[in-house]
């Protein structure tokens, strides 16, 4: 384990197992249909390529990022698109893949960009769930798993860019964000 964290919340086996169960939920939801996967970067990354790969499904992939934070760095609270598709989702089925919900905003500012630019049907797949932290009512179609309020790094998700890399998801040390 990397020593930057106190522990493991979720190992490699338990995310490749849950992850198998989201492809088997997205092969059923998108039969017939070539919808085009969005992954929201950067966190969602990992995830995303994981769990396209386990969906026996006919998907286009595209990529957009979603800030909460203005020019001067401070918090907004309305998530802006930074950078935007590179294609159209009009008449499309979006399937958005997320890392996390968390206050939820940011899920709420993009079901309805993809409904502004006219796509068919949004679905969205989430691997983390935190609902303590809600603010706004916001809910994904498929989540992996629903997690305490901690700070969590790995699989995609980052502290202060790092992590992200790390095979499983850990509970970050108090002492490495609170210095
Ligand atoms: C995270 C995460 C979600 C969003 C969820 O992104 O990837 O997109 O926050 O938070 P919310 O529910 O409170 O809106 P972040 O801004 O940390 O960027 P990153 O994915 O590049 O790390």
């Amino acid at each position: 384990m990397h020593p930057d964290c106190e522990r493991v919340l979720l190992t490699e086996q338990q995310i490749a197992a849950r992850v198998r169960e989201a492809g088997d939920w997205l092969t059923a939801r998108f039969a017939g249909r070539t919808p085009v996967a969005v992954c929201n970067l950067k966190g969602s990354v990992v995830f995303f390529a994981d769990v396209l790969r386990a969906a026996k499904i006919d998907a286009e992939m595209d990529f957009m990022a979603v800030s909460s934070y203005g020019a001067n760095a401070v918090s907004s609270g309305k998530p802006y698109v930074k950078r935007d598709l590179f294609s159209s989702v009009e008449g499309r089925d979006v399937l958005l893949v997320e890392d996390i919900v968390d206050t939820g905003r940011t899920l709420v500012t993009l079901r309805e960009f993809f409904k502004e630019r006219g796509a068919a049907s949004v679905t969205v797949v989430a691997l983390l769930d935190k609902p303590a932290r809600r603010v706004v009512k916001a809910a994904a179609d498929f989540v992996c798993f629903s997690v305490e309020d901690e700070f969590l790094v790995g699989y995609g998700l980052d502290y202060a860019e790092r992590y992200r890399n790390l095979p499983y998801i850990g509970v970050l040390k108090r002492a490495v964000y609170e210095k």
